[in-house]
């Protein structure tokens, strides 16, 4: 079997765990879900479950991995589970299909880059018309794909370690630096107001499934992207202060995201309710507003951000199908990555084209209870966003919900508790581990339960649950 990378430190390691944690679901979707679930509201519930709910799965995950130190299939094989491995099958299923759409907004965000640093604030106004652009699209997407292959080529000290030692502090002095920025704007303090003033009225049953649902996809869970990290960390580490690091970072860098976002909408009395496209239709309108020299700058540097953030994302995304074939199929590390980024590459195709460029990708599908609600019409889906619904929506909550089951009751409370005691012998008997041991039990399975029968029964069945 061919050697296993690790870590060289637990900085190297809980930056690149916070750099799968914080991609495109923190800077992108987080605010427009912000602002269209009513501002701090949605912020109060999101933040509850991350640290109620998803902390707990984090931990487990990065123990399962550290305890067997394979890929997310072998990992339940090697603690002798072999049908559990359906939770690895199932996650690299998912870590496929969201790379494969992913990437291609990876690759918008690329071309944003390219755009505003030559001052094209236009873009805006064109999104719609740039996103069917598939050639061009296509080739940043291509760019994108290559530079994560690369970093995963390298190995993981050499290569995911190396590069989020680099990209994570970077990244920081960016949203710092642009956050300083925006809070200085005039009328920058009514953004504040409405980010951080809840009205609790706001919170409904959609609200509570999508900040649950976002607080699971933006901390990479479900899909064992943090069983192969936690495959590479030693045994002398605290796995459980780790694993509450990259859940305070990932929290910190969606929280100062929606903090520099709303004070420059609302200065250029921007809508706050852009949906997906606040970030890509709005925002250049208000780095346009702020001037020539300065807006490219800003403008720049956000998407570079953006670009960023989700580059240690598919690098992790990459990460799980590579570990596994090198594991159980004893692949060269380079064949593996190249070959499967290709692969993936190709299956993200008709994500490319479904923004528009190909009707009947665009207009895919058609799924049960989805009409317009202004024309009563059935509304369709794209190819994009019916990965996504299958990926992120169903996957992702189905995979933590058999990843917590497994951890409490099959693999057992006791031998999770040792594991996470090695390295942090103050854990045993604590407050914390019996939060942990109780959520991992109860409440994680009964919540991400909850999320998978909602997307399905609402999603594929037309059953409205939750209004
Ligand atoms: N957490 C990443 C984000 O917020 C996405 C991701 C999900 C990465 C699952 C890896 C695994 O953008």
């Amino acid at each position: 079997m061919a050697a296993r990378g690790a870590f060289n430190s637990r900085l190297g390691f809980i930056l690149a765990a916070a750099g799968s944690a914080v991609g495109l679901g923190n800077i992108w979707s987080f605010p427009f879900k912000v602002g269209e679930g009513g501002g701090a509201a949605f912020l109060f519930v999101y933040l509850i479950f991350c640290f109620l709910i998803c902390y707990p799965v984090l931990v487990t995950e990065i123990a399962i991995g550290r305890k067997t130190q394979r890929n997310p299939v072998g990992a339940f094989k090697s603690l002798g589970f072999r049908r559990w491995s359906i939770i690895g099958y199932l996650g690299l299923a998912s870590g496929v299909l969201i790379l494969s759409f992913y990437n291609v907004v990876a690759a918008w965000s690329f071309g944003y880059v390219v755009e505003l640093i030559q001052g094209n604030f236009g873009i805006g106004k064109n999104f719609g018309t740039f996103i069917t652009d598939w050639v061009t699209v296509g080739l940043y997407g291509c760019i994108f794909m290559g530079a994560t292959a690369l970093i995963v080529s390298r190995g993981i000290s050499g290569g995911i370690e190396r590069a989020a030692k680099i990209l994570m502090p970077t990244l920081f002095l960016i949203i710092l630096g642009l956050l300083i920025y925006a809070l200085t704007l005039p009328g920058a303090m009514d953004g504040v107001k409405f980010y951080l003033v809840p009205d609790f009225s706001k919170i409904t049953g959609d609200v509570i499934y999508s900040a649950l649902g976002q607080a699971f996809f933006s901390l990479s869970l479900g899909m064992g992207a943090l069983i192969t990290y936690g495959s590479y960390v030693s045994k002398d580490q605290n796995i459980v202060s780790a694993g509450a690091m990259i859940t305070l970072a990932d929290v910190g860098i969606a929280f100062i995201a929606g903090f520099l976002m709303f004070p420059l909408v609302f200065s250029q009395n921007l809508g706050t309710d852009g949906g997906p496209g606040l970030i890509f239709e709005t925002l250049p309108g208000a780095f346009e507003a702020i001037g020539p020299v300065v807006g490219v700058v800003i403008g720049t540097l956000f998407f570079l951000l953006l670009s960023f953030a989700a580059l240690t994302s598919t690098v992790s995304l990459l990460e799980v199908p590579t570990s596994y074939v090198v594991d159980e199929h004893g692949v060269s590390r380079k064949k593996a990555v190249w070959s499967i980024a290709t692969v993936i590459f190709i299956i993200g195709i008709p994500s490319l084209l479904s923004a528009g460029t190909v009707e009947w990708l665009t207009n895919f599908i058609h799924l049960p209870g989805n009409f317009n609600a202004e024309t009563g019409e059935p509304a369709f889906t794209s190819f994009m966003d019916f990965v996504g619904i299958i990926a992120n929506d169903t996957f992702l909550p189905v995979g933590g919900f058999l990843i917590a089951v497994f951890a409490a009751w099959v693999w057992r409370k006791e031998n999770l508790n040792e594991e996470l005691a090695q390295g942090d012998e103050a854990i045993r008997g604590s407050l914390l581990q019996k939060y942990i041991d109780f959520a991992i039990s109860y409440i994680c399975p009964l919540m991400l339960g909850a999320i998978a029968v909602v997307t399905i029964l609402d999603r594929f069945l037309g059953i409205k649950l939750i209004g």
